[in-house]
């Protein structure tokens, strides 16, 4: 049935995405959708957990070798550090200090989606690195870049996390070619990738022993009955996880257990689910380096260094703009 054209009009952001994502062939949720509070509460419990590498590996990448990254970056002063998707930046700070410290002319220029987070993290960095020039950006990325002059200064773009390994390979591909229009030569891209590793270690990452990317996952539906008026039975959906070691992603999905309805509310309609009907919730891609290479090239960069952390479970690549 339709959603009336009233209802329509009216529809908050998650409202129109569940909309569409419900009605889909294959029904999925938009991650983006994870990060309510509860959800970055259970986020941060994920980071905490020993069996999610991630995190702790690209820190010890970022704070261990900050200073061969600067060394790589081989800029005249003073230049741009373009950082999308910052966040709270806390990897991010490890560079940053390095550079402040050795006195290097440079401005940060964090975009986030989240004008609460910028606000937040630009005073964090006033305390913490009181010499630093700041100029925060809120919006997404492509209309941030669009609007601003890059020219005159050397570009360094941060694209840092396990970022990339959320889009499906042709999305990132085209991602990686639009930011690419918008550099220049000689600019450069440090970027991260969760690298293929033995199977079990990916698998233990994203299905915990303890619940909490259950927890993280299912959180999803607690949302939706929140915040649309949802009727959804969370007890009838279960969560599930595979890692497929020939391609190297892992998908997320939540599973309806019976053939159900759901009435959402806020959409004045009603979803059937299956027995064993899936929605997808979320990829994430493990690279192999020809893979990154692969990717580096298709977009028409050339990969200049990789920085491992010790166990060589990820890596940030160095990329430039010819
Ligand atoms: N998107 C992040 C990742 O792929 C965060 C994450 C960790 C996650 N565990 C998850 C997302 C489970 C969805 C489901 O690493």
């Amino acid at each position: 049935m339709p959603v009336p054209s009233n209802v329509k009009q009216r529809l908050s952001p998650l409202a129109e995405d569940i909309l569409k994502g419900f009605s889909a062939e294959e029904k999925y949720i938009p991650s983006k959708y994870f990060y309510d509070d509860e959800g970055s509460r259970l986020f941060q419990k994920i980071m905490e957990m020993p069996e999610y590498y991630l995190t702790r590996s690209e820190m010890e990448i970022l704070s261990v070798q900050s200073a061969d990254i600067a060394s790589a970056l081989q800029f005249e002063e003073p230049f741009n550090i373009v950082e999308l998707g910052a966040g709270d930046a806390q990897k991010t700070q490890e560079l940053l200090k390095y550079l402040v410290h050795q006195q290097v002319d440079f401005t940060y220029i964090p975009i986030d989606i989240s004008e609460e987070a910028m606000q937040q993290l630009q005073q964090k960095l006033h305390t913490s690195l009181p010499g630093l020039q700041v100029q925060p950006e809120v919006g997404d990325y492509f209309s941030i870049l669009k609007g601003m002059d890059f020219s005159g200064r050397s570009n360094l773009f941060l694209f840092l996390g396990s970022n990339i390994g959320n889009y499906e390979p042709d999305d990132a591909k085209v991602l990686l070619g639009m930011l690419y229009s918008h550099m220049q030569p000689g600019d450069k891209l440090l970027i991260g990738f969760d690298l293929q590793k033995a199977p079990s270690v990916i698998h233990n990452a994203y299905d915990d022993p303890h619940g909490v990317t259950r927890s993280f996952n299912l959180n999803l539906l607690h949302r939706i009955n929140r915040e649309l008026e949802a009727d959804m039975v969370v007890d009838q959906f279960d969560f599930y996880c595979f890692y497929n070691p020939f391609n190297g992603e892992v998908r997320s999905v939540l599973v309806s257990l019976v053939e159900q309805e759901v009435t959402v509310g806020a959409l004045q309609q009603s979803f059937h689910f299956s027995p064993n009907e899936i929605i997808r919730t979320e990829l994430s891609k493990k690279y192999t380096l020809t893979e990154i290479e692969n990717l580096a090239q298709a977009c028409g960069y050339r990969v200049e260094k990789h920085f491992y952390d010790h166990n060589h479970y990820f890596t940030d690549s160095l990329w430039r703009k010819e």
